[in-house]
Parts: structure tokens; sequence; C-alpha cells
């Protein structure tokens, strides 16, 4: 297959989207809009990618780094207006794919059959399309006696037009030295006002020019994103076919509709992921990890054979075989050892834990390091916080520390040191000492009685 430049548009500013962010930065299974589009091109065949943007430039700007070269499309006046932008850098011997960055759910392997049928069939231009029980919206396949005939878009279309159930994905390639040509010709007569990318296939026919559609058998991966109510639809389709993926993998999961997991997640065989879980962001959870029911994870490391349960965690490292919840919250910087322990209402810091070691109950551990083999006693807090600044506790191996101690950091507790309940650590302890802080127990006797009289 000779070389494609793919051209992503995606300098729309989504209107119908009513909101600040450009359209294609809105995220879809935790990933942005043009995320998606991008991962499609990043294939073999494709040699050059270009994004057109325009509306919230510099921010996209900043998102799309290295990934493509971008090109600005100053003011926004149509798809065919967009792509003109690009003519300067395109080759005319070579094939160019155009995609939209609004349209997320297309297959790659959709994607490299069209890109093949352009090839074989020698087409000035292959057009993308998709049979729709509901085309409302979208251009129309026009055609005589089953020949293609052109697009027309919805808001030009008359009543029969609109009936037309074949509709225009928006992804096309195109013969590059054809494109040039049809494009300079267009213009922005119709109901929009616009230059429309889609009138370059009438000028092509005019000129007795080639060109093939190819029709994918899942309507579902023409869905565009123009509003949020099609941004959820997407969402819920690209769900399903991510949860799916994953169970052909060797998952489990219990009752998947309740169950999301996003696009970058990383998933090992015989995972069990059980109803009311999310798995967000770039989390990566490895085999026989036993996740849920009811738990957040976002950008976490879970190792092989780890339990979580009811909890909540974030940026966080769960080592193998933990047991965390029910309702524990990890948040950023906690590195669980492997067998650790983090048990009910328990919140976890910016804390390194070593393996063997127990929070088990109602515990609050902040800027810490936890040894291994330590046992923390229910109600522990580490006071990391003095009002302006933050402070570490150190706990070494094989502490024991009674329920409802402070640590006030910095402080730092030797090996197999001991700490009496009750007690607030101000000072360091020295390995292996009992460090006791309380006044004496006073007993008052017949106290009850006393107050009667
Ligand atoms: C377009 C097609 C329609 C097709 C539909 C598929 C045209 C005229 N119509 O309509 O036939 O059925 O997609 O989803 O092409 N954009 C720019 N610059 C512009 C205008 C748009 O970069 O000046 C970008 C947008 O950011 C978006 C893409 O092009 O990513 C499509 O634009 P949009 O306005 O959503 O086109 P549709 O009305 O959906
Ligand atoms: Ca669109």
């Amino acid at each position: 297959m000779s070389h494609f430049t793919a051209v992503i548009l995606a300098a729309g500013k989504g209107t119908r989207m009513k909101s600040e962010l450009p359209k294609v930065m809105h995220t879809l299974a935790g990933r942005p809009l043009i995320d998606h589009v991008l991962e499609k091109v990043a294939k073999p065949g494709i040699n050059d990618v270009i994004t057109i943007v325009g509306h919230g430039r510099e921010m996209l700007w900043e998102h799309l780094g290295e990934r493509t070269r971008v090109v600005v499309q100053e003011e926004q006046l149509g798809t065919g207006h967009a792509v003109m932008q690009v003519l300067p850098l395109i080759d005319e011997n070579s094939s160019i794919l155009v995609l939209s960055g609004d349209q997320p759910l297309l297959a790659g392997h959709t994607l490299q059959s069209l890109m093949e049928i352009h090839q074989k069939t020698g087409s000035s231009a292959t057009v993308l399309t998709a049979v729709m029980e509901n085309p409302s919206g979208y251009g129309r396949i026009l055609k005589e006696n089953n020949v293609f005939q052109g697009i027309i878009e919805e808001k030009d279309a008359d009543v029969l037009q609109k009936g037309i159930k074949e509709i225009n994905t928006g992804t096309y390639c195109f013969n590059g030295a054809a494109l040039k040509f049809a494009l300079q010709k267009i213009t922005p007569k119709n109901a929009q006002g616009e230059y429309y990318l889609t009138d370059v296939f009438d000028i092509l026919l005019s000129y007795g020019q080639k060109i093939e559609i190819f029709c994918t058998d899942d309507p579902s991966e023409a869905l565009g994103i123009n509003n949020r109510v099609q941004l959820a639809e997407a969402e819920d389709i690209l769900y399903d076919r991510i949860r799916k993926y994953w169970m052909m993998e060797g998952v489990t999961i219990i009752n998947p509709p309740s169950v999301f997991i996003d696009a970058e997640v990383v998933l090992g065989k015989d995972v069990i992921l059980n109803p009311f879980t999310m798995i967000k962001g770039n989390t990566r959870i490895e085999e026989g990890a036993n996740i849920g029911p009811s738990t957040t994870l976002i950008n976490c490391v879970c190792q092989k054979g780890c339990q979580i349960e009811h909890s909540v965690a974030r940026d966080a490292v769960i080592g193998e075989n933990c047991l965390v919840g029910p309702y524990a919250y990890l948040r950023p910087g906690t590195v669980l050892g492997k067998e650790v322990k983090v048990g009910d209402f328990v919140e976890i810091k910016n804390s390194i834990i070593e393996e063997g070691t127990k929070v088990p109950h109602l515990s609050y551990i902040g800027d810490s390091r936890l040894g291994k083999n330590v046992n923390i006693g229910a109600g522990t807090i580490t006071c990391n916080y003095d009002g302006e600044n933050k402070h570490q506790t150190i706990i070494e191996d094989r502490v024991f520390v009674g329920s409802n101690t402070n640590f006030v950091a910095p402080v730092s507790i030797g090996k197999e040191a001991v700490i009496g309940a009750g007690s607030t650590i101000t000072k360091d302890v020295p390995d292996q000492a009992l460090a006791i802080e309380r006044s004496q127990q006073r007993i008052i006797e017949n106290w009850h009685l006393s107050k009667k009289k």
C-alpha cells in the first residue's frame, strides 16, 4: 500500500456542545475525543498526520504535542475550507485520508478496509458510509440506479432526500491531486453559507472521475459527536465494547452494565471486577486481582492478587495480595507493598507502607513511611500539617502502635518500639522502647452516689 497522509478536522467550535471546552477535548471513556481518532491513525500505511485546529487552538496545541503536525484554520468557514488549509502541505502523488475529530468510534479494521478499497479501485475518492435507522443530522448519500451521485447535507435536503438512510460518516480517502483540483472549485452557496468538503464529490463526478462507496456494517462507528446527548450515547457504546474486549481477554465482569473501564486501562488475566465499579484513567490491574463492588480506581497500579472493596484510590500503587477496604480512601502518592492491609475508614496520602503492615481501622496516614509488619491501632492519626507546612512521620519495622495514637510530625519511631494507646507522640522514639504519653488515671470512689445527694 502506498503512503497515506491523515488529515483530522478539529477546528470547529462545537457550538451544539454549549461548552467553553473545544469539542474534541471533551472526554469519552477517560480521554479526549481527539485522542481516540489519533489512536486510529497511528498505524502502518499512514506516514504523516496533520490536525486542523482553530477554536481553542492553544489548548489543543499543548495537548497534541509532538503527536501530529498542526495547521491552523483561522476562521471556521466549513469542512471544505478546513481541508483547503492543508493543501500546501499535501503531496499530489499521495493518498489523503480525511477524518473528523468528532467521530471517535470508528473501528481500526474499517479504516483499514477503506484505505485498501481506495487503493485497489484506483478511484479519485472513496467515501465511508453507514446505514442509520435515524439518519437525522448527517449528510445523505444520493444514488441513482445504485450509482453514487453526491452528498446532500441535512439542511439542504428536501423531504424525500431526508428519508435516505445511508449517510456520510465524514471519513474519506482522496487522491491528492484530485482533492486539490476539486477543492479549488467549491463555493459556500448552501443553506449554511459554508465551504462543504462534501461538494468536492459533485465536482469530481462532473469531471468524470471515479468515486467509490464503502458502507460499514456497524452504524455505531459513524456516530458523530455534536452534542452531549451523542457524547453520552457514544460513551455507552464504547464502554460496552471495552467490557466485551476484556471479557474475551480473560477478565470476569459481574453485572457488566454497572462496570466502567476507561479506554487506556490494562487488565490482566483472571481479574474479577464486581458491580458498581469504575476503573479510570491509565489504571493497570494485574492477574487475579479482585476489585469491587463499589470501587473507583483512577490512575492506579494494582498488583497481582490484591483485593479492594467499596473503596476509592487515585494515583496509588497497591501491592501484591493487599487487602483494601471496605471504605478506604487511598490518595495520590500512596504506595502499598505486598500483603498490606488497609481496612475500613482509613485514609492514606503520600505514604509508603511496606510489606505485611496493617492499618485496619479509622486512621489517617499522611506524608509517612511505615516499615514492614507494623501494626497501627484503631484511630491512629499522623498530624502532618502544622498550618503552614507538611511534615513526615517515619515508623520503622515491627513497631506496634496502640489505638488512638497521634504522631505529631516530624517524628520517627525506631524498630520494634511500642506506643501506648492514647498517646500523643511529639518526640522521636528509639528502637525497642515503650513510649507512653498519658496522664495518670484517677479513680474517685463512690462518685455516682455523691452526685445523687
Ligand atoms: C459533517 C459532514 C456530513 C457528515 C457528518 C458526519 C460536511 C459539510 N458535512 O457534518 O456530511 O454526515 O460530518 O459526522 O462536511 N470543522 C473544522 N472546520 C470548520 C468546520 C468543521 O475543522 O470550519 C471540523 C469540526 O471540528 C468537526 C468536523 O470538522 O470535527 C465536522 O464538522 P461538523 O460541523 O461537526 O460537521 P457536520 O455538520 O457534523
Ligand atoms: Ca459532526
